[in-house]
């Protein structure tokens, strides 16, 4: 059973359909919609069930912190739903700082007329992109519990993902199980920050920092995974928990010198991309082509998206913007209409005294005679997605 308050939400996977653009998840939605997956905007369908996963967003608020409105509005109608209920396991799936189950989830869950609930956190470490398989093949399964209650109801549910997946599972209490999926975030987005880091300065040197990256990659206490640099981390996840985690240790009284920096220079990354675009051409009253608008490829989401502060250094510097995504033209366009949009990559090309690569789609890497559409075929790459070339001047982010 889904609850959503979002009817169109709702609609859409009773129709056996995706709302988001997530490889072979329409698929499964349409072999079980109907079946054993139902949707509704009715909260009372809870009742009929023994766990409640609350997966309720926990976005930015202005100073960083995360805002809980809409977890702690839907932890109320959930207590709505559920007073008078005796038996119920409510499971945090949300990120929230450590303290908030318990805390934040809590009494709002009383404040809706529920106060008997057996409260568990479980943080998800999907990926957006790859969202389906990793969910079914996770490196871990946390179980967060501050009871044995909690814990075995969870068990209930994972056990059968966790033996067909051969996953090791993780049992914690629920404030360590809120803190390791910011330590997990934080760790991945200062690696691929410190990676960046390592490659502007083979990029002084004229040294490939992939090739770096590959040699050090083979190094068990480093792991090749995280370490392709170029452009910056964006998304829904990694800008936000780490702003999240790093107000949350401050409010303790700590400075957490680390992500600090992991954050400043994550948001450096796209005007050094665009220095090495002045380093070729000067774009004021020049059309450039910006290939790429998702936050990464396999996804349509623009959330925190490079492309963003990209977009605006090139409007700063007075270019005419001409960009092209093949799936998240359409979410950009309705954000940044200020921007001209290009059905395919030839089109956005054409005429450019520049272009910049801002998504690693695979469909780039394939372009070729398409660049001879160029007026000046300066091509700069945030992503190592195109290879180097006679007929184009090129310069990679870090390459
Ligand atoms: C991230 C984590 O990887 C997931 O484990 C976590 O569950 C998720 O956040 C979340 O908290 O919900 P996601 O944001 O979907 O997943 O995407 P990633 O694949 O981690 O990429 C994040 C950003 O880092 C992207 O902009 C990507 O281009 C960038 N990145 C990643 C690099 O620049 N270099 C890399 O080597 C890896």
């Amino acid at each position: 059973m889904n609850v959503d308050i979002d009817q169109d939400t709702v609609d859409t996977i009773n129709a056996g359909e995706a709302s988001i653009h997530e490889p072979g998840l329409e698929e499964r939605i349409a072999e079980h919609a109907g079946d054993r997956l139902h949707a509704t905007t009715d909260y009372d369908a809870v009742r009929e069930t023994d766990v409640t996963f609350l997966a309720l967003p926990t976005p930015s608020a202005e100073d960083g912190r995360i805002d809980t409105s809409i977890m702690q509005a839907g932890a109320e109608s959930l207590g709505e739903a559920l007073a008078g209920k005796d038996d119920h396991v409510v499971v945090v799936k949300s990120t929230v700082v450590p303290g908030t189950t318990e805390d934040v989830v809590a009494p709002a869950l009383e404040r809706g007329g529920f106060d008997d609930a057996t409260l568990a956190m479980n943080p998800e470490f999907l990926r957006e992109g790859s969202a389906v398989a990793d969910f079914l093949d996770p490196d871990k399964v946390v179980l967060g519990a501050d009871d044995d209650r909690a814990l075995e109801d969870m068990h209930a549910v994972f056990d059968p993902l966790v033996d067909h997946a051969d996953a090791p599972v993780v049992e914690t209490d629920t404030r360590t199980a809120e803190m390791v999926k910011y330590a997990n975030n934080g760790f991945l987005a200062a690696k691929v920050s410190l990676i960046n880091d390592i490659g502007n300065i083979c990029k002084e040197y004229g040294i490939d920092a992939y090739e770096v990256a590959d040699a050090i990659g083979l190094d068990d206490r480093i792991s090749e995974q995280f370490l392709r640099s170029g452009v910056g981390w964006g998304g829904s996840c990694f800008p936000k928990d780490t702003s999240a985690i790093i107000s949350a240790a401050k409010d303790e009284g700590y400075d957490p010198a680390v992500l600090e920096a992991a954050v400043e220079l994550n948001d450096r990354q796209p005007e050094r991309l665009l220095s090495l675009l002045d380093d070729h051409v000067d774009v004021a009253g020049e059309r450039v082509a910006v290939l790429g608008l998702s936050f990464k490829p396999g996804t349509d989401d623009i959330r925190n998206s490079r492309a963003v502060p990209v977009i605006d250094g090139l409007h700063d510097r007075g270019a005419d913007v001409v960009a092209y995504d093949p799936v998240a033209t359409e979410e950009m366009a309705e954000k940044r209409p200020d921007v001209e949009y290009a059905v395919s990559a030839r089109e956005a090309l054409e005429g450019a005294s520049g272009a910049v690569v801002v998504t690693d789609w695979d469909e780039f890497a394939a372009l070729d005679e398409e660049f001879d559409a160029m007026t000046e075929p300066v091509v700069v790459d945030g992503r190592r997605i195109i290879e180097r070339r006679d007929g184009i001047t090129y310069e990679g982010l870090t390459w």
